[in-house]
């Protein structure tokens, strides 16, 4: 198994590019299997869930194109398959956002049931009973969801949680629907808004897209289309730490700062000098000292549960005690242990974190146990005295585009040793 090798202490400084966004490229490529002709995908970040994501459309017969500079092209014409395995879901999760599309598509579906994983249970159960609304026939039958409709018809859905793939499948499952769809209390991430501006590009009727309810007009067919997914603002987000922690210098290009707008904010309060343009961020902390910032996760445009741990990390390195309070996932702080372990100082009380600010991190050996985890760590070992060395580094790649390059163009010491 891999294990990132850092040695600590460097100031980052310079530019660097930021990819396509993971979670929002992860259901573009499921969607692409509403159209009935190709789709082409451009920005298209090098990703394990994203090559998970194309395994999972070739399993069901899609024909897929990988060129060079990772465009995709994606030919849904000769799926036949309706079933997604076990092995598939249990590497990614996002796989439940088929279920939607080919039921709404093909009538039918198979799709494991995803159990819990590392940050929480994360139930599916609005993601049913939003089919169910729309007539579908729902039961699960040995670990499978196994769901049958002749055509799904548009209804009026209430999500009594804000959930992000729970509004994309219930999304690409009315785009198809007979009649007129009302999403209330759907997610408002950039995501969800980029999943449906591709759909609406693809000939499909959405309105209120960036709004909490979205309006679905059904339509009989979608075609393909030539589309560029919109840059990640967690990876992004997670670079601006990286130049915080290490008191550097860092300009990130093609970056999207309207989708950052609370993040930037808490790290204007960090005590960071950004200067901000059209499509790139710099971010100017030398000399500078952090500041405790108090962190509350909510759905968007709040603060984003998937930048939790880079700002504890951050807060474990400031002048002062900070809170940071995690509501959307009942088991997101597995890194707090692990950052103890480099001369953290933090204590949890219930779903909060609190930081108690010291004046430096010493590198140790840790382990790696989800994708924002791993990269809070990346973080702390950047920052730290001497030597990190971070195990079950598998769990960066699903979500960070060689990080371990990137961070070296900036003058991190970073190296992947494989084992
Ligand atoms: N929830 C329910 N019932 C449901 C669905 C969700 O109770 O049917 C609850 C969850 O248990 C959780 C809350 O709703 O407490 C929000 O979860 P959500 O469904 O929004 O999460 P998700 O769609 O499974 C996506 C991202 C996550 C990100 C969350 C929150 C993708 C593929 N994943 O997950 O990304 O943390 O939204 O923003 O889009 C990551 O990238 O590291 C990551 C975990």
């Amino acid at each position: 198994m891999d294990r990132l090798h850092i040695q600590g202490g460097v100031p980052l400084s310079g530019e660097l590019e930021i990819s396509g966004a993971k979670n929002a490229v992860l259901p573009i490529i499921v969607g692409s299997l509403l159209a009935d002709s190709p789709v082409t995908l451009t920005n298209i970040p090098h990703l394990r869930d994203v090559t998970t994501s194309i395994e999972l459309l070739a399993t069901i017969g899609a024909a897929i194109t990988v060129d060079e500079r990772l465009s995709l092209e994606i030919d849904p014409r000769t799926i036949h398959r309706f079933e997604v395995p076990y092995e598939l879901v249990k590497t990614m999760r996002a796989s439940i956002l088929v279920l939607g599309p080919l039921l709404s598509k093909y009538g039918e579906a198979r799709v494991s049931l995803p159990g819990g994983c590392a940050i929480g249970s994360r139930p599916v159960n609005i993601h049913l009973d939003g089919l169910r609304a729309m007539g579908a026939d729902i039961q699960v039958e040995k670990g499978f969801i196994v769901a049958r409709a002749d055509r799904l018809q548009g209804a009026h859905i209430y999500m009594n949680v804000v959930t992000v793939t729970g509004t994309e499948n219930l999304l690409m499952a009315a785009v198809l629907a007979k009649g007129v769809t009302i999403l209330e209390n759907a997610a408002r991430e950039p995501e969800v808004n980029d999943l449906a501006n591709f759909l609406n590009a693809m000939g499909a009727h959405i309105e209120g897209i960036g709004s909490s309810t979205l309006r679905i007009t059904g339509v009989e067919k979608l075609h393909g289309v030539n589309y560029r997914v919109i840059p990640d603002r967690i990876e992004a987000g997670t670079y601006l730490a990286a130049a915080v922690v290490t008191q550097g210098d860092v300009t990130l290009r093609r970056v999207e700062p309207t989708h950052l707008e609370s993040v930037l904010l808490k790290f204007e309060e960090s005590g960071a000098m950004l200067d901000v343009g059209d499509d790139w961020i710099r971010c100017d902390m030398r000399g500078r000292t952090i500041k405790p910032v108090n962190i509350v996760t909510m759905p968007y445009p709040a603060f984003p549960t998937d930048m939790q741990a880079q700002f504890l990390v951050m807060n474990t390195l400031a002048k002062g005690v900070a809170h940071v309070k995690e509501t959307i996932f009942e088991n997101r702080f597995m890194h707090v242990p692990e950052l103890m372990r480099m001369g953290a100082n933090i204590s949890i009380d219930g779903n909060v974190a609190i930081t108690q600010g010291v004046d430096r991190l010493v590198g140790a050996q840790v382990m790696a146990t989800d994708l924002r985890a791993s990269a809070s760590l990346i973080l702390a070992g950047i920052a730290a005295e001497g030597e990190t060395i971070i195990n079950r580094v598998y769990h960066i790649d699903r979500g960070y585009e060689r990080i371990e390059e990137k961070l070296s163009r900036v003058g991190a010491n970073i190296q992947r040793l494989a084992s």
